[in-house]
């Protein structure tokens, strides 16, 4: 089920790096915004380009005050987002606005929750902050213990640590790929962890995959490894074109080997809802009249992929020559 849309004016934008800005959503008529759990986001309507649909991007939401608890309700949304120069043209979109713009954000969905065990280790990567800033902030509200690993490229491509610092105080641990004295061990980091002690990561896919397949080389159980990906599913070696029917229509659209269903649907002007794009949230599901599915979500069961009646269009393709879609 999708959030309802709320109407909000970017009240101010800070630039905390050269890549990233930081902007602040308030009600155009001042009234408290519906609260959020840590590990949120909201979706930010992208008007169309090109005949296309209007697109919708998932933004985290940002606490960096503990003395603020976001789940009762917020006078402001705060967003850090990349630009993204080779990306589908979200982040640059947003990249473009000014203060006073009024967009369309659907209210907050929570798909990265946090428990509040004894203690936590927090693992952000860049951009990857803007969920962990929230968590943290909760975990020192609520007095539990835990140490945020903050990771970049460089010092300077690292946002909003000073804010970090004022309430994480030592718990905050910088990490510079450019810096052999403080770069991103995992190994050394899972050393100094208890087994199983809860791990919350978010950024690149190449780092959650590094401290995911660390972390279960040493025997931690997959209840207690959290993740986020921020990045939308690649193509695969040896991925090909196919097509799709639409059922109500008939329309044959094709899907071209770099492309998902997906985008493919929303670039002919079929609307879809979607959340995550990378096969974990559920919204995209889909209903499949023939065609053999080639399953790539989280989502769906072993038993729902074997019946092969739904798909999640973000990320599965097909294994035979055209797939009809109840749409
Ligand atoms: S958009 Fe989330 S599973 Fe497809």
């Amino acid at each position: 089920m999708l959030a309802p849309a709320l109407k909000l004016r970017i009240a101010s934008i800070d630039a905390p790096t050269s890549l990233i800005k930081s902007f602040t959503l308030e009600a155009e008529d001042g009234a408290l915004l519906p609260g959020f759990e840590p590990g949120a986001h909201v979706q930010v309507e992208i008007p169309a380009a090109d005949g296309g649909v209007a697109q919708w991007r998932s933004y985290s939401l940002i606490n960096t005050d503990p003395q603020i608890d976001t789940r009762a309700g917020v006078r402001a949304y705060r967003l850090g987002i990349r630009r993204e120069d080779v990306g589908r043209g979200g982040s640059r979109f947003m990249h473009t606005l000014q203060v006073g713009t009024t967009l369309t954000v659907r209210a907050p969905v929570n798909h990265f929750p946090l428990a509040t065990p004894p203690s936590v280790i927090l693992i952000a990567g860049g951009i990857g902050i803007t969920p962990m800033a929230a968590m943290a902030a909760q975990l020192s509200a609520q007095n539990h213990d835990y140490t945020l690993h903050f990771s970049g490229r460089t010092r300077d491509a690292l946002p909003f640590v000073e804010e970090l610092r004022a309430f994480a105080g030592e718990r905050l641990v910088l990490h510079a790929d450019d810096d052999s004295a403080t770069r991103l061990s995992i190994d050394a980091l899972l050393e100094g962890a208890a087994l199983n002690q809860p791990i919350y990561v978010c950024g690149p896919a190449g780092m959650i995959d590094a401290v995911l397949a660390a972390a279960r080389q040493r025997g931690w159980h997959e209840c207690d490894l959290h993740y986020e990906l921020f990045s939308e599913a690649a193509p695969q070696e040896g991925d090909t074109a196919f097509e799709i029917e639409l059922k109500s229509s008939g329309k044959v659209l094709t899907v071209p080997a770099d492309k998902s269903v997906l985008d493919t649907l929303l670039d002919n002007g079929v609307d879809v809802m979607y959340d995550c794009r990378a096969g974990y949230c559920g919204l995209c599901s889909t209903h499949v009249c023939s065609g053999e599915v080639d399953h790539r979500d989280t989502y769906l069961s072993d038993a729902d992929k074997v019946a092969g009646k739904v798909m999640q269009v973000c990320v599965s393709r097909c294994r035979s020559e055209r797939l009809v879609l109840d749409l």
